[in-house]
């Protein structure tokens, strides 16, 4: 299978799917990687806070896959929003990756409600990575389209993506038109709500007629809508299944039906970006 590419605003490509690794248990993820980039998947969305970017760097490293072939992202922990803390911490993301460049590096959450509301020199911070080529791109996650409008306007740098709750009980359309807008790319996180879209009457039908599981059904969705996607599973049988989304296509119906399962807030699986204020301890 041959996995698309999208082109950033920045001009440079992503693979459209790629394997998330949030709640992969760090003593695991070096082995669930592994066998990952063994299925193909050649873009790996990792995190601070997911303390697994070690086991992620183990095995980019034991694949002995060339550097350039893979797409590395990783994100600001919560509590390193300081532009001493984010600088700090970067450098921290490249040793446990054991890689001098990352492809993408996001502010994971916008937290309004800490730091005297200002994530705009935090932002500001993470395009010093592109500055100095340790970042190929830098972005965004979990920002609402006042948060984006506000970074845009403040420092004139574009994020490359917008990181944000997408799936088809949530599909979170101002927060993707706000990206669009500002040519944006959003990645989809928790595309197939950590399964809880499988069992949709919706999905199953359109699934049959196409002889696929919901789950491809659901990633081709968000494929089909122009999103980039990264389902998590633990599972090799699963992550093939995963993959195997670009051998079929959805009617322009099919899209809107199951477009039309949105369920507004009450589909948010997660945290509201404008309230949430975790700092792990
Ligand atoms: N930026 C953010 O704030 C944020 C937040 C959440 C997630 N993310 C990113 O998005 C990625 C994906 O989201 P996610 O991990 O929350 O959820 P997800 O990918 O929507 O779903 C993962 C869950 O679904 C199960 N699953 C996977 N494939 C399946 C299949 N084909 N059939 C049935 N069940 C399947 C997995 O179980 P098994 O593992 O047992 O197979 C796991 O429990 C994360 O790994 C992370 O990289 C980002």
């Amino acid at each position: 299978m041959t996995v698309p590419a999208i082109t950033l605003n920045n001009g440079t490509t992503i693979p459209q799917l790629g394997f998330g690794v949030f709640q992969v248990p760090p003593d695991q993820t070096a082995e669930v990687t592994a066998k990952a980039l063994e299925v193909g998947y050649r873009h790996i969305d990792t995190a601070q806070m997911y303390r697994n970017e070690a086991g992620v760097g183990e095995a980019i490293r034991s694949s002995g896959i060339p550097r350039e072939e893979l797409y590395i992202t990783s994100k600001l922990n919560n509590g390193f929003h300081r532009p001493d803390d984010a600088r700090r911490a970067f450098d921290e993301t490249l040793t446990k990756l054991g890689l001098d460049r990352v492809d993408l590096f996001l502010i994971h959450w916008p937290l309004p409600t800490r730091y005297d509301g200002d994530y705009v020199s935090t932002w500001r911070t993470l395009t010093e990575f592109v500055d100095d080529g340790r970042a190929t791109s830098v972005g965004v996650s979990n920002f609402q389209p006042a948060h984006l409008d506000r970074i845009i306007e403040e420092t004139g740098a574009l994020p490359a993506v917008n990181q944000i709750e997408v799936h088809p009980y949530f599909t979170n359309e101002e927060a993707r038109a706000a990206s669009y807008r500002h040519q944006v790319v959003v990645e989809s996180w928790s595309p197939i709500a950590q399964g809880g879209v499988l069992g949709d009457p919706v999905i199953g039908e359109i699934a049959a007629a196409h002889g696929k599981t919901p789950a491809q059904v659901t990633l081709r969705w968000h494929v089909e809508r122009g999103d980039v996607v990264f389902p998590k599973s633990m599972r090799a049988e699963r992550m093939r299944e995963n993959f195997e989304i670009f051998d079929f296509s959805l009617t322009p119906d099919e899209v809107a039906a199951i477009s039309g399962l949105d369920q507004g807030e009450a589909g948010r699986t997660g945290p509201n970006p404008d309230a949430f204020d975790w700092i792990p301890s």
